[in-house]
């Protein structure tokens, strides 16, 4: 059974880590995907891995800004002819505590992700709602649900996500476009290999299953998020952290 088969998803930041394992699911399950990154030319190797101008398309697209969005939007409308799911997953990291961040490295990281995010739920609905149909799936992290030390961008940034997911599936509801989040825990990848070994434990102590996740296991719940086998689910946070701070 193939969930996605003849849907069109975008997938912002999918050039590496989770967001490319989210649009291999994709693909895997019949999907065409556009993948939206500032790094092109990883992008551009990422569609080629994926099965090349068939199935996967590579658009630069800095998500904080709105006309780059609509670009990237309209590639997968142009295409492959419609645009039925958008994963907003670009984001990054400038971890500090509050005493040494600078207000640059604050304004980056809610832009990123929360006004990246807003620019990604908006516009995607925007064409979703015409059609009558879409799932919108946003990534939050589990930052976002308990604060972390040394995260005060960042954790503002993954709640702010919450936020604007429900709020958003409520306005979007009876257009027959749903909108839910995933909010990860410790997931492998650059993001948290380059964190040091003494963090790294400390949070592995912190996980009951014991490990870290794999980006496979995000993207199985972004399948499922997608695809029509959560036809009834809107506004919700799936977490996958191996059970950590439950
Ligand atoms: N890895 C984890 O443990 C973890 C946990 C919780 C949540 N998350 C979230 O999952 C998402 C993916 O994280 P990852 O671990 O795969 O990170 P990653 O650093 O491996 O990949 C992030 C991708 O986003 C792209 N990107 C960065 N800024 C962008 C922008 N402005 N516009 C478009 N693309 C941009 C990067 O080029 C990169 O390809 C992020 O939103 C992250 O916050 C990750």
């Amino acid at each position: 059974m193939e969930l996605l088969a003849n849907r069109t998803a975008v997938v912002t930041g999918g050039a590496q880590g989770i967001g490319f394992e989210i649009a291999r699911t994709f693909v895997g399950a019949g999907a065409r995907v556009v993948i939206g990154d500032v790094d092109l030319d990883a992008a551009t190797a990422a569609a080629e891995k994926l099965g090349g101008a068939e199935v996967a398309h590579a658009v630069r697209c800095n998500v904080v800004h709105s006309e780059q969005v609509d670009t990237l939007l309209s590639a997968a409308v142009d295409r492959f002819g419609s645009l039925d799911v958008m994963v907003n997953n670009a984001g990054i990291t400038r971890d500090a505590t509050m005493r040494t961040m600078t207000e640059n490295e604050f304004d980056l990281v809610i832009d990123v992700h929360l006004k990246g995010t807003w620019n990604g739920t908006r516009k995607a609905a925007a064409i979703m709602r015409e059609a009558k149909r879409g799932a919108i799936v946003n990534i939050s992290s589990l930052s976002g649900k308990v604060g972390m030390v040394g995260q005060t961008n960042y954790s503002a940034a993954k709640a702010g996500i919450v936020g604007l997911s429900k709020a958003a599936a409520k306005e979007l509801a009876h257009h027959g476009v749903r909108v839910n989040a995933i909010a990860p825990g410790l997931i492998r990848s650059a993001m948290t290999e380059a964190m040091p070994q003494k963090a790294w434990d400390q949070k592995m102590s912190e996980i009951p299953m014991g490990r870290a996740g794999e980006p496979a296991e995000v993207a199985n719940v972004a399948l499922f998020l997608a695809s029509d086998l959560s036809s009834y689910m809107t506004g919700t946070v799936l977490e996958v952290t191996g059970g950590r701070f439950m």
